[in-house]
């Protein structure tokens, strides 16, 4: 894993600077409206700082996957009137991203006011990491801030790119990002257990894979569960499960008992008819799951089995759901292991939108020690991968 140590604000001289920062503004939202506002709270140390410091802050993001275009579904304009509320002072949107309307507006700005870019998605260049448009980003500001931890694992113009061209630093979160999940990593507190939900093994093998090496526990649960059971030779139904990868399921089980990390997977599962929240449903045993019924949670001697483990840990990592959790029908297991976690007193760190919206929904997010702003981006943190968005920043 490769060990920062980023120069931050507070090792750069920002009075009186134009300082470009980029956040992860990309929040969950339903009608125009910001259902999860996590993203831009955890932005506010960083900005409030700057702003404090005298500099005139130049914000920037991505929202969703506008494609290169232009799209109005996917402005800034409902995150610009959250800051201006959050911040007590107005946060003006540019009509552009590197336009006229951008320029003209940082030209103006002045020590202590914050504006927004647009979307810096709407320029197809923006993920090219197209070196015009790196150039174009930086030619308004003095400095660059990158705070977007949950976009640090892109090497995109905005989140590596204007580093070749500004001096470069981190923000308050992504050094609290980096360095409690860096610690947890290098010296947890024993025993360290991870618990790995979602529906595929190919979206989570490098970190099960990283974290075998350093775990004393793996719990599995979610979608990828049923690709482990058949490649052990069980009988999943229509479960969701990707034959192609049963044998790098067998090579994680091997890996495994070879480090004598305890591999822990469901022992009861709710199964359903059709993936639909209204199926009829009922609790089997893992290893007879009949055909045509398909795995939606964790049974409740899961629950339990698994809750003991994290009751009994030192450390948790946890990323991803145990069933499909945004059907209140299926959200047990998940709930579940939320509750254990929040009780279990261990150093706990979460990450991935799921777990994350079912510690929020439950009013355990007090309770953990740090829930990650990161969902890609903790993943590819916890594998050991290095994350362009940090590594292109000054070392200290
Ligand atoms: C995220 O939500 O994981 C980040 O904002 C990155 O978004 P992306 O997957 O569209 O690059």
């Amino acid at each position: 894993m490769p060990a920062y140590n980023k120069k931050t604000v507070e090792d750069i001289a920002v009075q009186g600077k134009k300082v470009l920062v980029r956040c992860d503004f990309n929040v969950p939202m339903k009608d125009g409206v910001i259902t999860s506002d996590k993203r831009i709270v955890e932005a506010l140390p960083t900005i409030r700082y700057l702003l404090g410091q005298g500099a005139a802050v130049i914000l920037c993001s991505h929202m969703g996957k506008p494609k290169g275009q232009v799209d109005p579904k996917y402005s800034l304009a409902p995150v610009a009137a959250k800051l201006t509320e959050l911040l007590g002072q107005p946060v003006a949107l540019a009509a552009d991203v590197i336009g006229p309307d951008a320029k003209a507006k940082a030209a103006a700005l002045k020590s202590g006011e914050a504006m927004l870019l647009e979307n810096v998605r709407f320029d197809a260049r923006e993920e090219k990491n197209d070196p015009s448009f790196a150039k174009e980003l930086a030619s308004m500001a003095e400095i660059f801030v990158n705070d977007a931890f949950g976009t640090a694992h892109r090497a995109h113009a905005s989140t590596a790119g204007v580093a070749d061209y500004l001096p470069a630093v981190c923000g308050y979160l992504i050094q609290k990002e980096i360095s409690i999940m860096g610690k947890a990593l290098e010296n947890p507190a024993r025993p360290f257990v991870a618990v790995l939900g979602g529906a595929k093994v190919s979206d989570k093998i490098g970190v099960i894979n990283n974290l075998i090496d350093k775990c004393d526990i793996i719990i599995i649960g979610g979608g990828m569960a049923y690709t482990f059971f058949k490649a052990q030779g069980a009988s999943v139904g229509t479960s969701i499960c990707e034959y192609d990868k049963l044998d790098l399921a067998r090579e994680t089980l091997a890996k495994a008992r070879a480090k004598g990390v305890s591999f822990i997977l469901p022992v009861d599962n709710i199964i359903g008819r059709e993936y639909k929240e209204d199926t009829i449903s009922m609790r089997i045993y893992s290893d007879s799951i009949p055909d045509g019924w398909m795995g939606l949670d964790i049974g409740p001697v899961s629950q339990e089995l698994f809750s003991k483990s994290i009751a009994g840990a030192g450390t948790v990592v946890w990323n991803g759901p145990m069933g499909v959790s945004e059907w209140s029908r299926f959200a047990a297991g998940t709930e579940a292991v939320a509750k254990a976690v929040a009780d279990s007193g261990a150093v706990s760190i979460i990450g991935g939108g799921d777990s994350t919206a079912a510690i929020e929904k439950l009013g355990f997010a007090d309770r953990m020690t740090h829930v990650s702003t990161g969902g890609g981006a903790s993943l590819e943190f916890l594998e050991g991968l290095t994350l362009p968005g940090i590594a292109c920043l000054l070392d200290k």
